[in-house]
């Protein structure tokens, strides 16, 4: 598992970017919170692949429900990535697993020590 941040740092944060690397993940991460808990996507639209931030960390709409990648409006469910409007309706951003712990955000990658 790779540490993210202390949970400290997203106290109030709604969403915050990350760059954990490899290649494979070209924009990074985007951990958002829902519900309570944290959910985390690849920064990648199903639609044409950009990243969904159009500023650094900006990544919901104004109601703050949905995730949104802002040149062509799709709207992201935070709690499962589904696209819910836009040129990628019914497609879905790609999970990653986190871990809260230890007081850190952790992601969680198979294989990884
Ligand atoms: S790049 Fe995602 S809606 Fe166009």
């Amino acid at each position: 598992m790779r540490l993210l941040c202390p949970l400290s740092e997203l106290a109030g944060v709604a969403a915050r970017g990350f760059d954990p690397g490899p290649p494979d993940r070209a924009h990074g991460i985007v951990v958002v919170r829902g519900d309570g808990v944290f959910h985390g996507y690849l920064n990648r639209c199903p639609h044409l692949g950009l990243p969904l931030d159009w500023l650094p960390d900006r990544f919901l709409d104004s109601t703050g429900r949905y995730l949104q990648r802002a040149n062509h409006g799709a709207l992201f469910r935070i709690a499962d990535g589904c696209c819910v409007a836009g040129p990628c309706a019914g497609g879905r951003l790609v999970p990653v697993r986190l871990v809260a712990r230890d007081d850190g955000l952790w992601l969680d990658e198979p294989g990884a020590g």
